[in-house]
C-alpha cells in the first residue's frame, strides 16, 4: 500500500474555457519573443565557455530563441568533482526535507508555467496543449516522488530477530546519478528523472538532450531555487557523444538514468560494461513499434478518433506513439474511409496558434529522415493520406501527417519518430501471427485494442509484451501516478515512471543487525 499518494494531479488550463483561454494565451505570447540565455550550471553557477550555440525555433528557423553555452571538459571535471564530494551530506538529509523541496519546485514551476509553455514551443515545438501537458506533468512527477520519498524512507522495517537481535531494513541514496534525457519530453521527462534521483538522496549531474537545454536550464533554476543545494544538482548541456560519454565512461557515476533511442541506451551500457570499479545501475527507458489492432466489432468512429490522436499528436514525436495500425479486414475499408477525412481536417502549422493540431518536428535531421521514410515505404506499399501543409512556414521544419498501407510491421525496420501511421489489414484467422509479429519486433511500449469483445480483449493485453495496454482510447499521455508508464525489451529496464517502483531503483538497501 502507498498510502502518501493522496494526492491530486496538477489541473492545468482547459483551452476549451474562454476565459482561462485569453489569460493563457496573453501570457505565453509576453514570454514567446524573449531571448534566453543558459548554459553548464555548475556549484549554482552559470559557466559561460567558448563553445556558445544559437537555439533557434523549430517551426520557423530565422527565429533565434536564444543562446546556450556548452560543457567543456573543465565544466564536466568540475561538475563530477563537486557532485561527487557533495553526497554523503545529501545523503544524510532527512527525506522530508528533500521532498518538501521538491514540493516548493513545483509551485514554482506553475507559477512560472507560461514561461516554460513558451519555452518549451519556442525551442522543441510544442503546441500549446503539449505545452500545458508538459508542465503538468513535471509537477505532478515532483508532488509525486515526493510522497513516494517519504514512504519509501519512512520504512525501517523490523525484521523477525529470533536470538534477540533487532534486525532492520532501510534505504540510502546510492552516490552520483547521470539524468541523460531526450529532446521530446523537455521539462516533463527531465525533471521526472532528475528529481527522483535527487528525493531519493542521490547527487545529480542533468544532461539533456542537445536541442532542449535552454528548458532545461530554467527548470535547473527553478529546482535551486526551491531550495536543492547548487553542489548536489549539476547541469551540463552538451553533445550526446561528448559530454554524455564522459558521464558514462566516469567510475565517480554511480548509475545512469536516460531515456532516449535504443540504440544510445546500448552505447551507454556498453560504456558502463567497460569502465573498472562498481557495477553502475543504468535505468533505460528506450523506443517503440507500437501497434493498435481493431476487431471487426470496433467502432470506426472510436478507433479513428482514436487513431488520429495517437499517431498525430506532439508531431508523432512521442515514444508512446501508434506506429502501426491493424485493422480487420470486415470494417478496414470504413475505417480509412474516415481516416482519410478526419486527416484533412487537421490543422499544421504554427504551434502557438490555439487552433493548430500539430506543430513541426524536432529539426532538420529528423524532417529529413521522416520525409525519406515515407518516400520509401510509400513506393513499397499504398499512400493512404497526407495532411495539408501547404500553408505551414517555409522555414520551419514540417512533416505532413501521412498515412501508408502496408503488408507487414517488419517492412518498418526500426522506430520512425514522427507523424507517420502504418496501416495493415487483417483476416481473423491471421489474429495470432500479428500478435506473433508485434511480439518479434522486440519492442515492448504501448499497445492499443479497438473491440467490444472484453475477453479477446483481455486475451490480446495479456498475450503481447507490451508495457502499456490501452483498451478502447487513445494510446498516449500515461498520467503520473495513474498509468505509471514504461516499456520492456527493446523499449526499456523499466521500472515504470509515475509508478510505485520507480523509485526503488535509485537506492541501495541496508540491512542493520543490531546488539546494543
Ligand atoms: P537520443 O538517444 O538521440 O538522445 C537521448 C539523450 O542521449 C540525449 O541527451 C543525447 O544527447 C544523449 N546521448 C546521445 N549519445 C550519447 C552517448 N553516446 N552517451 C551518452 N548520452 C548520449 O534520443 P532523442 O532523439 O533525444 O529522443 C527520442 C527517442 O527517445 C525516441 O527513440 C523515443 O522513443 C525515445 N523516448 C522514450 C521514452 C520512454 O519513456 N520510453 C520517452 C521519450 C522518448
Ligand atoms: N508518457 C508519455 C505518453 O504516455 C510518453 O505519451
Amino acid at each position: 500500500t502507498h498510502i502518501f499518494d493522496d494526492r491530486i494531479n496538477s489541473a492545468g488550463t482547459n483551452l476549451n474555457i474562454s476565459s482561462e483561454n485569453q489569460a493563457f494565451f496573453a501570457g505565453v505570447e509576453q514570454h514567446a519573443t524573449k531571448q534566453w540565455l543558459g548554459g553548464p550550471i555548475v556549484d549554482g553557477k552559470l559557466l559561460e565557455t567558448a563553445d556558445k550555440l544559437e537555439v533557434r525555433a523549430p517551426q520557423n528557423r530565422s527565429h533565434i530563441t536564444g543562446h546556450i553555452f556548452h560543457a567543456d571538459e573543465s565544466a564536466i571535471e568540475r561538475a563530477i568533482a563537486s557532485a561527487h564530494a557533495a553526497f554523503p551530506a545529501w545523503r544524510s538529509t532527512s527525506a522530508e526535507s528533500r521532498a518538501h523541496m521538491l514540493e516548493k519546485a513545483a509551485e514554482i514551476m506553475e507559477a512560472n508555467s507560461h514561461e516554460l509553455i513558451a519555452l518549451c514551443t519556442m525551442e522543441a515545438g510544442k503546441s500549446m496543449q503539449d505545452g500545458i501537458d508538459e508542465v503538468r506533468e513535471a509537477v505532478d512527477f515532483l508532488r509525486y516522488y515526493a510522497n513516494q520519498a517519504r514512504e519509501l524512507f519512512a520504512y525501517e522495517g523490523p525484521l523477525p530477530g529470533p536470538t534477540g537481535e533487532r534486525n532492520e531494513l532501510f534505504v540510502q541514496g546510492k552516490g552520483v546519478f547521470a539524468c541523460i534525457s531526450p529532446w521530446n519530453f523537455p521539462l516533463a521527462i527531465f525533471t521526472g528523472q532528475v528529481v527522483a534521483a535527487l528525493v531519493t538522496g542521490n547527487t545529480v549531474i542533468a544532461k539533456p538532450a542537445e536541442q532542449t537545454c535552454l528548458t532545461a536550464f530554467r527548470a535547473v533554476q527553478m529546482l535551486h531555487e526551491a531550495g536543492i543545494p547548487g553542489n548536489v544538482l549539476q547541469l551540463l548541456p552538451g553533445i550526446g557523444s561528448k559530454v554524455g560519454a564522459a558521464l558514462s565512461g566516469d567510475e565517480r557515476i554511480t548509475g545512469v538514468c536516460f531515456t532516449g533511442s535504443t540504440a544510445t541506451a546500448r552505447n551507454i551500457n556498453i560504456s558502463l560494461a567497460q569502465r573498472e570499479g562498481a557495477i553502475a545501475t543504468l535505468i533505460a527507458e528506450t523506443g517503440g513499434q507500437n501497434a493498435m489492432i481493431v476487431d471487426s466489432t470496433a467502432l470506426p468512429e472510436q478507433v479513428v478518433n482514436d487513431v488520429v490522436s495517437s499517431s498525430f499528436t506532439s508531431a508523432g514525436q512521442r515514444c508512446s506513439a501508434l506506429r502501426v495500425l491493424y485493422v480487420q479486414d470486415d470494417i478496414a475499408d470504413r475505417v480509412i474511409e474516415l481516416l482519410v477525412g478526419a486527416m484533412q481536417e487537421l490543422t499544421v502549422g504554427d504551434p502557438i496558434a490555439y487552433k493548430t493540431d500539430v506543430g513541426p518536428v524536432i529539426d532538420e535531421t529528423a524532417r529529413n529522415n521522416l520525409l525519406a521514410h515515407i518516400e520509401t515505404i510509400s513506393a513499397e506499399g499504398k499512400l493512404i493520406a497526407t495532411a495539408d501543409i501547404s500553408k505551414v512556414n517555409p522555414d520551419g521544419c514540417f512533416v505532413a501527417p501521412t498515412a501508408v498501407e502496408i503488408s507487414n510491421i517488419n517492412q518498418l525496420h526500426k522506430e520512425h519518430f514522427g507523424p507517420i501511421l502504418h496501416v495493415i489489414r487483417f483476416k481473423a484467422d491471421k489474429l495470432e501471427q500479428v500478435l506473433d509479429d508485434i511480439n518479434n519486433t522486440g519492442f515492448g511500449l504501448t499497445l492499443g485494442i479497438h473491440s467490444r469483445n472484453e475477453s479477446l480483449a483481455l486475451y490480446i493485453a495479456d498475450r503481447v509484451n507490451v508495457g502499456n495496454v490501452y483498451i478502447n482510447r487513445n494510446q498516449i499521455g500515461a498520467v503520473v501516478g495513474v498509468q505509471p508508464f514504461g516499456g520492456q525489451g527493446l523499449s526499456g529496464t523499466g521500472p515504470k515512471a509515475g509508478g510505485p517502483h520507480y523509485l526503488t531503483r535509485f537506492v541501495t538497501e541496508k540491512t542493520r543487525t543490531n546488539n546494543i
